[in-house]
């Protein structure tokens, strides 16, 4: 029993010095969310328009866009999964914070071209808990 137990232990151990390492070794690099605090959001956010439209033009429609048709051309991002205007991307707001966010792995880590830095992809995560504001809505209009 004792020896069951020591090696279940280590094996625990190992398990979970094994999810560490992969962890480090991933190519993903999640953002540790659960620790930030609530953005505030009367402060200056950015808008779609000096933020989010640049960030989705930069990172995202050279594959998620509504001009490229074919899977090849899209390099297989998904049909209909498009950025090209603010109401598109609130569509897909919650899978956007998660995967260009949070996870930090759209755009695809295999694919070269521009990622965005960490200080973006916080931006993005607090621009879209703040409503994903327009400069109009900002302004109240
Ligand atoms: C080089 C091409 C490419 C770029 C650039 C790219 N994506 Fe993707 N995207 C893909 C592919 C391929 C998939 C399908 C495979 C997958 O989900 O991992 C996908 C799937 C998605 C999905 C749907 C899957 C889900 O989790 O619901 C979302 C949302 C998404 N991408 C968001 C983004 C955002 C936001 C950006 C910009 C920051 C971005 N992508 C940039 C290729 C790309």
């Amino acid at each position: 029993m004792p020896q069951s137990t020591r090696f279940g232990r280590s094996v625990a151990a190992m398990s979970a010095v094994g999810v560490l390492s992969l962890m480090s070794c991933s190519p993903d690099s999640p953002l540790e969310l659960s620790t930030r605090p609530l953005p505030d959001c009367g402060a200056a956010k950015g808008s779609y328009e000096s933020f989010g439209a640049a960030f989705f033009q930069n990172y995202c429609i050279r594959c998620h866009s509504v001009t490229l048709e074919s899977d090849l051309e899209r390099l297989d991002a998904p049909q209909g999964i498009d950025f090209n205007t603010l109401q598109m991307a609130r569509e897909f707001s919650r899978r956007i914070r998660l995967r260009a966010g949070e996870l930090g792995d759209m755009p695809p880590q295999i694919l070269l071209g521009p990622r965005p830095t960490e200080a973006e992809r916080l931006q993005l995560v607090d621009w879209i808990d703040c409503g994903m504001l327009s400069d109009d809505e900002l302004s109240g209009g």
